[in-house]
Formats: structure tokens, sequence, C-alpha cells
């Protein structure tokens, strides 16, 4: 057996909590393979809504194993609130959830830094989610970090001297801080963290494969994030894409199946960095108002503009994407005009339809494509959609040359169409 990898192809929230959710009964173990609570996964089933930051989005499925991988960075303290309020709403995890010894821990002083950096930053800052991400990842590359497993022995020992050395790269920032206040809800995640199955999660997922199981990875942020392959330097600190679930579980790459490629039928993106198909127009705002595009984590309004498939094309290639699923296209069906960017204008005059070095001042060009002007969120089979509807879906499918497998009408879960092969 191997491992089937969803994803996000743009600059994140696509709806991979939603689509995980809906594919958890045929798996038998989620696993999140990198990102950390900067991440905010919406469910909505039953009338209920949830959004996960730092659990796998399999957990409300079948009682399915889920795990956090050791390419998660996770802050106990987040970690603990959203064990707590899952409790509170009668899913207690503490059998299904597991945590690799190896994920990075994100410490209060993190947080700190992560602001101190930003606000040094001045105008050219990132617009992080403010949750520590990049100084963890910082720690971990230079060889600095701490991980869950420290967590058993001499932990205290190992975090002071962590703390110290954050405290002296503070010192140079003018940033004031309570740090007392954030140990306290610290350390009780840390207790919290060490009443669930703390596993080499490499050997448990390996293991699964082997006995016929099947493995379901969910990404966090999108490709166009990707420290690599992202918007750079507007981007988070991992890896997203496809090869992120190798290195974020212990997944060799030739055990890598299914490739399931998120996308919306617009396009969004928060925090600073190019975009270009943006739009500062009455048509971004009906977007972000018909597709409620507000943060789920910070709650800040996401930046609007039409589907981008000269990136899209670009982070299909990166991922090796074998299926393609098209999320809010509701969203659309009102809109009296749809065009989609299928190429870039660059600065000297050239037109491309790769993604080139820079983004900062390219020119999107459009297709303008025909409305549909269909209400489709009580749809429940594709042969309903309207023609001109499945003319866009085959645009799109020769477009990006991937079949697009699943389209989502709405939020709840139920509102899936699972296209016939
Ligand atoms: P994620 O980070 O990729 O899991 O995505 P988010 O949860 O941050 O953002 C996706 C938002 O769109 C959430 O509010 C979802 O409830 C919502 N959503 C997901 N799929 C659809 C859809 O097909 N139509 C509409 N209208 N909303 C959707
Ligand atoms: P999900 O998994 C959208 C963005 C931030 C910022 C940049 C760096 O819900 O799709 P970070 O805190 O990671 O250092 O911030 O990345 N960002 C996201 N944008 N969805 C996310 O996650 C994001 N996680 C980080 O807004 O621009
Ligand atoms: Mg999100």
């Amino acid at each position: 057996m191997k491992v089937d990898v969803l994803l996000g192809l743009q600059w994140g929230d696509e709806g991979k909590g939603k689509v995980v959710d809906v594919l958890t009964p045929g798996y038998d173990l989620v696993t999140r393979f990198q990102g950390g609570p900067n991440a905010g996964h919406t469910l909505e089933f039953e009338g209920k809504k949830f959004v996960l930051r730092s659990i796998p989005s399999g957990i409300f499925q079948g009682g399915k194993i889920n795990i956090i991988g050791n390419g998660v960075v996770l802050d106990p303290a987040l970690f603990k609130s959203e064990i707590d309020a899952l409790e509170v709403s009668g899913h207690p995890l503490t059998e299904r959830l597991k945590i690799s010894k190896k994920a990075h821990l994100i410490l209060p002083t993190h947080r700190l830094l992560d602001a101190a950096y930003e606000s040094a930053k001045g105008s050219g800052k990132i617009g992080t989610t403010g949750k520590g991400i990049g100084p963890t990842y910082t720690d971990k590359v230079s060889r600095n970090g701490l991980r869950v497993g420290d967590i058993l022995h001499n932990f205290r020992e190992k975090y002071d001297a962590a703390v110290a050395r954050h405290i002296e790269i503070l010192k140079q920032y003018d940033f004031s801080y309570n740090l007392q206040e954030l140990e306290t809800a610290w350390f009780e995640g840390i207790e919290c963290t060490k009443k669930f199955d703390l596993i080499d999660s490499e050997h448990f997922i390996n293991d699964t494969m082997k006995a016929g199981k099947k493995v379901l990875a969910e990404g966090a942020q999108g490709t166009m994030l990707d420290i690599d392959f992202g918007s750079y330097p507007f981007v988070t600190s991992s890896n997203t894409i496809c090869a992120g679930a190798c290195t974020g579980l212990g997944v060799a790459p030739r055990n890598i199946g299914e490739v399931y490629g998120i996308f919306k039928a617009y396009c969004t993106r928060v925090g600073s960095g190019p975009f270009p198909t943006e739009l500062f127009d009455e048509t971004g705002d009906e977007m972000r108002k018909i597709g409620f595009e507000f943060g789920s984590v910070t709650g800040r309004p996401r930046r609007c503009g039409w589907i981008d498939l000269v990136a899209l094309k670009y982070a299909v290639m990166i991922n090796g994407v074998t299926q393609l699923i098209m999320m809010k296209s509701d969203v659309m069906d009102g809109f009296d005009t749809i065009k989609a960017c299928v190429a870039y204008e660059l600065p000297n005059g050239e037109i491309t339809r790769d993604f080139p070095y820079e983004i900062d001042n390219v020119k999107p060009v459009y297709k303008k494509l025909k409305r549909w002007n269909v209400d489709m969120t009580k749809f429940n089979d594709e042969t309903q959609f309207p023609r001109t509807f499945k003319d866009y879906i085959d645009f799109l499918e020769t477009e990006l040359e991937t079949p697009i497998g699943i389209i989502s009408i709405g939020p709840d879960r139920k509102q899936t169409i699972v296209r016939k092969k």
C-alpha cells in the first residue's frame, strides 16, 4: 500500500480540512506532515463547524487513528486548547491521536521572536500568523530545536537553555513581553501532550502500509507558500509540497500513491506578498463576501482574485498531482463574468505560460469564460451540472492536463460531488 497525499495548490485555505474529512472513510490512518497551528482547517457537518490547527482532519469519521508527523511543529498550549475544545464537544482523542517524538516544539519565546522579527521588518513584513512557525523551523534547521521526545527526560534543563538563548536574541529588538504568562499555559500544554502516545511515527506509518492498510497525508498551507517554490520570502517555513510528505512522515518517494491537489475556483491569499490576479474592485469584495473569505485562525480578510492557471500548472508539476479537487465553485454560481489567468505578461512585454522567478510585476492575461448562473449548492450528481459549468471543467482539465475528480459545491461534508471516472 502507498500513502496518498492531499495538499493545497494555491496560497492555502483551499478547503483541505473539508476534503480530508470527506475522504477519511476510505483510509485507516490520517497524518499531518508539516506546518503547525498556522493552519486552520475547517470542517462542517450535521450543522456543526470545527476549525483544526495541529490535529489532522480525519478525527471525526469512524474512529480512525490520526498522527501528528515529525515534520509538524507543535505548540503545546494551542494543542491543549484544541484538545479541550474537542473533548467538550464529545470528541476525546487520547486513544486515537498519536504524536511523533521527532515533531519540533514551538516555545513561547518562538512566538515572541516571530512578533519581534515581523515588527522589525516594518512595511516589508511577511504578515505571518504570529504562531512562531519561522523561528521554530529556524531552530530545527540550525540544530537548536527541542522535540516532543525531549519532554520525557530532563526537559526543564533543555527548555531553560533554549529560552536563555532566545532572550539574548530578543534583547536586540525593541520589544516588550511577559514570558511568565505564556509559560503557564505552555507547561499545562506539555502535561496534556504527555497523555498522548508519543511514538516513532515513521515506523508506525510504514508498518501500517506494510499491513495493507491505507494512509492519507494531509498538507497544510499551499504550494505557493512553500519555502523553496513559493513566492519567497512571502512564504511559510516548511515544504508544503508533496516531497514534504516524504520528509515529514518518513515515507519513501516510491511509496507515494495518489497526489490530490486542491484548488479554489478562484484564488485567495492572506498576509503580504505578490498575488498577480488579485482584485481590488467590487468583484473581489463579492468573492470575499460570498466565499466568506476571512482567516479561520486570525480572522483577517483574505485577498481575493481570479484563478491563476500559470501558478496552478506550476503547482501541478512540482507536486506530481494525479487528481485535482475543485473547491468553492458555488461562490461563482451567480457571477456575470468569470475569468481565468492563462499567461503572464512580463515587464519586457514577453508573454509566458511558465511560472517565472519573480511574480511581483507580471500582468495577468485573462480568458473570459461563459457564466453558468445556476445555484448548484443542492446538486448531488455531476449530471445536474449546467453545460457552461461542464465547459469550465473541461477547460481547466485541458489547461492543467490533469483530471478533476471531486467538485465541492458548499462547506458541508455532503456538498461534495465525486465524479465518475
Ligand atoms: P483549509 O485551510 O485548506 O482547510 O481551508 P479553510 O478551512 O481555511 O478555508 C476554507 C473555507 O471554505 C472554510 O470556511 C470552509 O468551510 C469553506 N469551504 C470549503 N469548501 C467549500 C465549498 O465548496 N464552498 C463554499 N462556499 N465553502 C467551502
Ligand atoms: P492553511 O493550512 C493561508 C501564510 C501567512 C503568511 C505566511 C507565513 O489553513 O491553508 P507563518 O505563520 O506560516 O510564518 O506565515 O503564510 N499562512 C497561511 N495562509 N492558510 C494557511 O494555512 C497559512 N499558514 C500560513 O498568512 O502570509
Ligand atoms: Mg485554512
